[in-house]
Parts: C-alpha cells; structure tokens; sequence
C-alpha cells in the first residue's frame, strides 16, 4: 500500500521555541503499514505529527481501530514507523527503553511474583540493591493504595489492584514518560474514578509525561492538558483540543463546571463525526 503524500505539519503553527526547548516526545510525519500475509497490508497510521512538552498530560481518542494502540508502540518502541520519525528528548526511538514506561494491559504482572516481587524487578534489573528496591517498592505499593497487599500474588487480587500494581511496577524504574493503553478501560466506574484521582495525584507530584489512550471522553478531559483526537482508520489527527481546566482538578467540581461539559460535548461531537463510516478491513 502507498502511504499517502505528506500533509502539513499539524503542530507547525506552534512557537518555534515551544517545538525546540521542551519537548519530550516528538513525533514527526509518522506512518505505519502492517504486512500481513493474511490480507492486504494495512495503513494504520497516516502522517501523525506531534508534539508532547515535558511533563504534559496528552490523552488520545478515537475510534476503535484508528491506531491508537499502534502510535503507543511506536512512541515505546515496539513498532518502528514505515516512515517518518518519533524522537524521545531529541533521540530517534529505535527501541523500548527505561524513559518510556508503558502501562498496557497485554503486558501482564509476573503470576509467580507477588506484588512486591512485581514492583522490585525493575529496580531490581537496573542494579538496585535489593534493601534499597525493597524500600523504594514498599512507598510506591503504598502510594498506589495497596499497602498490606505486598506478599500476595495476581491472581489473589481484583483486575482494579492488578491494574495499580501494574502502575507501581512502571513507576519503580522512574519513566520520564508513562505510555497508557485504556489502563481503566476493564474497571467498574467507581474503581476507575478512585484511580484517576491516584494517577492525577501521582502526576501532580512527579510531572511525568503521559500519554494516555482512552475511549472515555470525560476521562481524556478530566486528566489531560490536550486531548488528540483521532480519524476512523487510517489514523491521521483530527483535531487537538487544549482543556485549559485549572489543577488540582476536583471531578466533583468539575462536573459542575460548564467549561468542562462544553469540552465533553464538543468533543463527542467531533468524535461522533468520524464514526459514521463503518469499521474498514
Ligand atoms: N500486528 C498487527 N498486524 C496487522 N494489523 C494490525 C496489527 N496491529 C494492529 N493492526 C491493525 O491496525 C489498525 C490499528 O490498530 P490499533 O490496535 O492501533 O487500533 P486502536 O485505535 O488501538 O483500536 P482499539 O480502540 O480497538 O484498541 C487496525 O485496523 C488493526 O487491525
Ligand atoms: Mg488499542
């Protein structure tokens, strides 16, 4: 398959300085065709350029195969674009690395470490000593929620802890950036709305850089400083919406707010219209 001509650099229009001095992640033109032999290869994502500063909370939305999970595993590394480039702090990305944490659910917790086991091995696999890992582990078990829990196994825990191990776990080996692949998306609402809060605390005290995938609009609004919104497949970038919400956001208020509910809905909108088609083989 042809990828399709280069279009204009989406993010061009912001100050030349801002694009220089502080970004964390850039992604410049990037394209994705998966060959499969199977079928026809498939153009998963079309000139995606994008520019995420230090410490900024991006969350991205879209429908269902648009290639959401696909521009995750680029940023990670686990998937080098057919074209164009994603740099991390001015690096070309060429592989996973310890800068870039992701929190995916196919990347399951170690079934045969307890929580504590799971959060210390990469610390662990960094050279910490294990007094030390230990130490570090046991606080980050604790600022998930989870203190009491350290000696008990996956499988004793509910999808809701696993998922907060699973932040700890990536945490521990202090990612400049956290990668987020719908890592709410199988909670119960109020599981989901206590963690959101955790993470925004977490966020608020350390400024890691998120990118969070969701399909939820009110949780791309909640957490993020942008929300990108994606076209049905071939992924390209519809649109990039600043919230420009004051922090620390409280959701109690913030469903309150018009400012918010008008975010919410424009959003929808914009999603709804790329949803018309049907889903594209
Ligand atoms: N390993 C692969 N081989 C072939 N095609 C793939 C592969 N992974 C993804 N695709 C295709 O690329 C497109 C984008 O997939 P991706 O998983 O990135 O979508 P998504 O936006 O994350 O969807 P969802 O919201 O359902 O998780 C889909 O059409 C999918 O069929
Ligand atoms: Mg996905």
């Amino acid at each position: 398959m042809k990828v399709a001509p280069s279009r204009p650099n989406i993010e061009d229009e912001l100050a030349p300085a801002r694009r220089q001095t502080n970004a964390m992640i850039a992604i410049d033109n990037v394209s994705h065709v998966f060959r499969t032999s199977g079928r026809q290869d498939h153009l998963a994502l079309s000139n995606i350029s994008l520019i995420i500063e230090d410490g900024a909370f991006v969350a991205i939305l879209g429908p269902s195969g648009c290639g959401k999970s696909t521009l995750l595993y680029v940023v990670g590394g686990f998937v080098s674009p057919t074209e164009g480039l994603a740099r991390v702090k001015g690096q070309a990305i060429t592989g996973p690395g310890p800068d870039r944490g992701p929190v995916f659910q196919e990347f399951a917790l170690f079934p045969w470490k307890s929580v504590l086991g799971n959060v210390m091995y990469g610390p662990r696999q960094q050279g910490v000593k294990s007094a030390e890992a230990e130490a570090q582990s046991r606080a980050l078990i604790e600022m998930v929620g989870l203190k009491g829990f350290e000696h008990f196994y996956p499988k004793e825990l509910s999808g809701g802890m696993k998922q907060r191990v699973a932040l700890a776990r990536t945490l521990a080996y202090h990612p400049a950036v956290l990668l987020m692949d719908e890592p709410f998306g199988a909670l119960d609402a109020h599981t989901r709305t206590r963690l959101q809060n955790d993470l925004l605390n977490i966020w608020e005290r350390d400024r890691k850089t998120v990118l969070f995938v969701t399909h939820s609009v009110d949780e791309a609004v909640f957490l993020s400083d942008r929300v990108v919104v994606m076209t049905r497949s071939p992924g390209r970038i519809k649109e990039v919406v600043e919230i420009d919400l004051p922090r620390p956001r409280r959701r109690s208020e913030l469903l309150l707010d018009p400012r918010y509910q008008k975010y919410v809905v424009e959003i929808e909108r914009m999603i709804d219209d790329t949803s018309e088609e049907q889903l594209r083989p």
